[in-house]
């Protein structure tokens, strides 16, 4: 069978782990998929000495990437709205199956994009922007499809994890373990998306919209961050058996779907009370499961990588017959009202 040939655009924390997870899995990756997955191009504006990018065509333009007619995988790893959402655009319709890490272009513009690659045969797949490493869409939209889903709860952002770990345990001031959270790669650009729960709101809209049919609903989610939570809150919470995490809570009420993303108390014999530094988990009670509860590195380079890769390979499996595939978008099981919280 012939190579899927894969364009990297972005050589950024995720970009470049997802480069040396591509190349050094190369092997492995032929055996899973039965395809060989080549790395043909990488759009980036300028070079990262943590991937070696030897023997690799490299270009400045991202959208010569997007125009390749050898590729068939656009991967998008740029980050932010406007020119990420006319790459995948380009992509698309340029025949292109779509994998990105990009919850906030999936959560807000995610509808257009998904109505788009309906109309090309196209795939669109987005498992990294959600928990980084852990597979939360595909446990949804795999492993629990014969669920009825009722609710789910997680802590979906690293960064703020982190935040409250530390000050928590090292009694470190905000600033000083946000400013780590940056240099470890975990924070978003805009970091104000980590603390004040956007980021949160952003993955908790793709889970919803994964777990109950619903169309994305990032405007509809009631969000609210850590940057007021403080040491001393953090102390008390500890003094009367509880923990603050920031939760993201989605559950199907009569009529609708409420979302919402705020600190939580929780008791700290509580399974996500013990999760700690930049893991995530996700929780999800279904009608014949019951809970199940995935764990695991909610950002990083290679662990948000492990997920890119992985939906790489999803599509390698079947870009010749990409409409058998699984479902590039969120099932709509007909489900439109929301309730959020006031
Ligand atoms: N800033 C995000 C986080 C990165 O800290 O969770 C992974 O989505």
């Amino acid at each position: 069978m012939k190579p899927v040939k894969v364009g990297v655009c972005g050589l950024g924390t995720v970009g470049s782990g997802t480069v040396n997870v591509l190349l050094r899995n190369a092997g492995i990756l032929k055996a899973r998929t039965g395809r060989e997955i080549q790395l043909t191009q990488i759009g980036a504006r300028r070079p990262n000495p943590a991937c070696d990018t030897t023997g690799i065509d490299v270009t400045t333009d991202i959208f010569e990437v997007a125009a390749n007619p050898e590729i068939d995988i656009v991967v998008e790893l740029i980050g932010g709205y406007d020119v990420a959402l006319q790459l995948v655009k380009t992509a698309i319709e340029n025949g292109k199956h779509v994998v990105t890490a990009n919850k906030a272009l999936i959560a807000e513009h995610g509808n257009e994009i998904f109505t788009l690659a309906r109309e090309k045969n196209v795939i669109v797949a987005y498992e990294a922007g959600v928990a980084g490493g852990i597979p939360a869409i595909k446990a949804l939209r795999e492993g629990l499809v014969a669920n009825r889903i009722s609710w789910l709860a997680g802590i979906i952002n690293g960064t703020g994890n982190f935040i409250l770990t530390e000050m928590k345990d090292r009694g470190s001031p905000f600033a000083d373990v946000l400013k780590e959270a940056q240099e470890l790669g975990y924070a978003e650009a805009d970091p104000t998306f980590d603390v004040e729960g956007i980021d949160a709101a952003h993955k908790l809209a793709i889970l919803a919209a994964n777990a109950f049919g619903t169309p994305l609903m990032f405007d509809k989610t009631y969000t609210e961050g850590i940057s007021r939570v403080t040491p001393d809150d953090l102390r008390y919470a500890q003094e009367l058996g509880y923990r603050i995490k920031h939760l993201g809570i989605a559950r199907q009420r009569e009529g609708g779907v409420e979302l919402r993303v705020h600190p939580t108390l929780i008791p700290e014999s509580h399974l996500l009370a013990s999760v700690n530094g930049v893991m995530n988990s996700v929780l999800v009670q279904g009608d014949a499961v019951g809970q199940t509860m995935y764990y695991g590195p909610g950002a990083g380079s290679e662990p948000t990588a492990s997920a890119v890769v992985a939906d790489i390979a999803d599509i390698a499996r079947l870009v010749d017959a990409p409409s058998a595939a699984v479902p590039p978008l969120p099932y709509s099981a007909g489900t439109t009202e929301v309730a959020a919280l006031p």
